[in-house]
């Protein structure tokens, strides 16, 4: 399912066919030291992490993380979109290439789509954002969007703090 465009990029719903892509990205060294760990290591894994996270986020709440594609080039370069955790009373915008796309504005470009979409069209009153301490691209780019510092925050007991950025909605 199409979500939104921006002037270079398309943002759809993931589904079982995107399983390769998906592997990929979820094992790319900057994946697991940014993000994490998903445990995904074979394309059945990677089928039940579009089933369980992806396609389940869609079905609950309507948003979730969406598949970026090219309109030039289709196929999948990255992820971009919005995460409820149970951690964060607010969604936050979260983003993922792999590392061939990088540095070409795909990243910025798909999350400003994802801010207005959020606040325009899902009309969400409050955006968040998490990135590590030491994720200069990532806070670069949450800044850029217009997402303010608000403090360091642990999501889960066992995990290091991260920075929490957010956005009020006007009006
Ligand atoms: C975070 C991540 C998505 C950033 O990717 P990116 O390609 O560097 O990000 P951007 O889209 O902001 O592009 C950055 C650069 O592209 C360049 N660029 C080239 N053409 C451009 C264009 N048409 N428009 C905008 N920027 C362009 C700019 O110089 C920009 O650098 P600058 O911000 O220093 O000026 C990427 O590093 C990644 O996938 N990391 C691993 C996952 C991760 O950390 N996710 C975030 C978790 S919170």
């Amino acid at each position: 399912m199409f979500i939104l465009e921006t002037d270079r990029l398309t943002l759809r719903h993931a589904s079982p066919d995107d399983a390769a892509f998906i592997l990929l990205l979820l094992n790319e060294p900057s994946f697991l030291k940014f993000i994490g760990d998903r445990g995904v290591r074979t394309l059945d894994d990677a089928r039940g992490y579009i089933a369980n996270r992806l396609i389940d986020s869609y079905e609950r709440h309507g948003y979730g993380l969406w598949i970026v594609e090219r309109k030039q080039e289709p196929g999948p370069i990255g992820i971009c979109g919005l995460v409820k955790r149970d951690a964060l009373p607010d969604p936050d915008i979260g983003f993922a290439f792999l590392p061939e796309f990088w540095g070409a504005g795909y990243a910025y470009e798909s999350a400003l789509g994802v801010k207005r979409h959020a606040l325009e069209v899902l009309r969400l009153p409050r955006l968040l954002a998490v990135t590590n301490e030491d994720n200069a691209s990532s806070i670069r780019l949450v800044e850029k969007l217009g997402l303010e510092f608000a403090r360091m925050i642990a999501l889960s007991k066992d995990q290091p703090e991260l920075r929490l950025f957010a956005l009020e909605a006007r009006g």
